[in-house]
């Protein structure tokens, strides 16, 4: 095979997972290429924008991009970078995997496996028709959910049951109260689940899901929900299994699909060497899946569950004194 993809290094901790990443696949010989492009705060410096026509026209072109975190300059008129690549390149669906790993201090170290699926380009967080007023004591945003959005994501849920032979969707919302936007999706969501009569299909309200995911997450197999309540879930279920050094995203639309570490660039511990890689490594394992490379994807998954359970080379996050590249040695070594 030879696929090139778009790497973009990002900012903070971001070229040292990917450098570390990188080490992995290349020892795993899947006749990768890779184009590098720049985004965020390198991007800054080097182009002075923070998303150049470059690095858009290789994703358009190669259609699949792994992507390190990258900073966004608060207060300085900047829109968020990743919100941007999701509008422009429509990826509807953030695929966010939660699965128990050994030895991460996990309150749950088995039984959780489950995977978020985010509507990504509409609802409250994207921030549309934001003011404040003039004198600053009222502010405003508006939440727009449409019917093809909320189809084409719930849609994209019970295929992926059905690719990855799960057995239920729990549609989540809070229809109760935003009858309007979570309404329709809700709506929506039960007129597709009549066309996967093989998929079981439950309902819960925003609130109550976060409260059973902290007391019983087993229950959960596929959630699929609108934006804002994905972006919150998806980081719960990040601590549910040992927090966000684990926890992977995939940007997936028609045109092209993006793989990420769910962190962002953690300036607190950039440049120091420790931190940990499994995050994006666990996003390329995503990409491989979605290359049609599912052997692939499970012996790399195979490998970081080996080196978490002989704690071989862990980064302090995880309680080990390992560092980023030699935790990424001792995966590339299992392989
Ligand atoms: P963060 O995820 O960067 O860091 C939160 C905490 O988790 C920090 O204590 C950090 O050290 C730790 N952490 C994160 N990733 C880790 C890893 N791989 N290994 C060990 N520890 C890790 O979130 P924060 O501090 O809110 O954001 C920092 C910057 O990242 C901001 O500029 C933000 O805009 C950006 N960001 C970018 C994202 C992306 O590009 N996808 C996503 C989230 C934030
Ligand atoms: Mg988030």
């Amino acid at each position: 095979m030879t696929q090139t993809i778009t790497v973009i290094r990002g900012d903070g901790i971001g070229p040292e997972i990917m450098d570390a990443t990188l080490h992995v696949l290349d020892a795993m010989q899947l006749g990768l290429s890779y184009e590098f492009a720049d985004a965020g705060l390198a991007a800054l410096e080097k182009h002075g924008e923070l998303l150049p026509a470059s690095t858009m026209d290789s994703i358009r072109k190669h259609r699949i991009a792994l992507k390190s975190p990258l900073t966004t300059p608060v207060g300085e008129g900047f829109s968020s970078i990743n919100v941007e690549l999701r509008k422009r390149f429509d990826l509807y669906a953030n695929v966010r995997p939660a699965k128990s790993f050994p030895n991460t201090k996990s309150r749950f170290p088995s039984g959780v496996d489950l995977i978020t699926v985010r509507e990504n380009t509409e609802g409250a967080y994207i921030g549309e028709g934001q003011s404040v007023s003039e004198d600053g004591e009222t502010a405003v945003l508006t939440q727009k959910i449409t019917r093809k959005g909320s189809e084409r994501i719930v849609r994209y849920a019970f295929e992926l049951a059905r690719k990855t032979g799960r057995k239920k969707v729990t549609v989540v919302h809070k229809a109760n109260i935003l009858k309007s936007t979570s309404g329709l999706f809700l709506k929506t969501a039960r007129e597709v689940a009549q066309l996967y009569p093989d998929i079981q299909c439950n309902e819960m309200i925003v609130d109550n899901t976060c409260m059973q995911l902290v007391m019983k997450p087993e229950q959960f197999d596929i959630i699929v929900t609108t934006n804002l309540f994905g972006d919150i879930i998806s980081d719960l279920c990040a601590g549910l299994v040992g927090g966000l050094g684990l926890a992977p995203g995939a940007n997936i639309g028609t045109e092209a699909a993006i793989f990420e570490a769910v962190h962002g660039s953690a300036p607190d511990i950039a440049g120091k060497g420790i931190a940990n890689p499994c995050a994006l490594l666990l996003g390329a394992a995503q990409m491989l899946d979605h290359l049609a490379l599912p052997e692939q994807a499970e012996r790399l998954r195979a490998a970081i569950i080996g080196t978490l359970e002989a704690k071989d080379s862990l980064t302090p996050d995880l309680g080990g004194e390992g560092n980023t590249m030699s935790f990424a040695k001792a995966i590339a070594t299992r392989l």
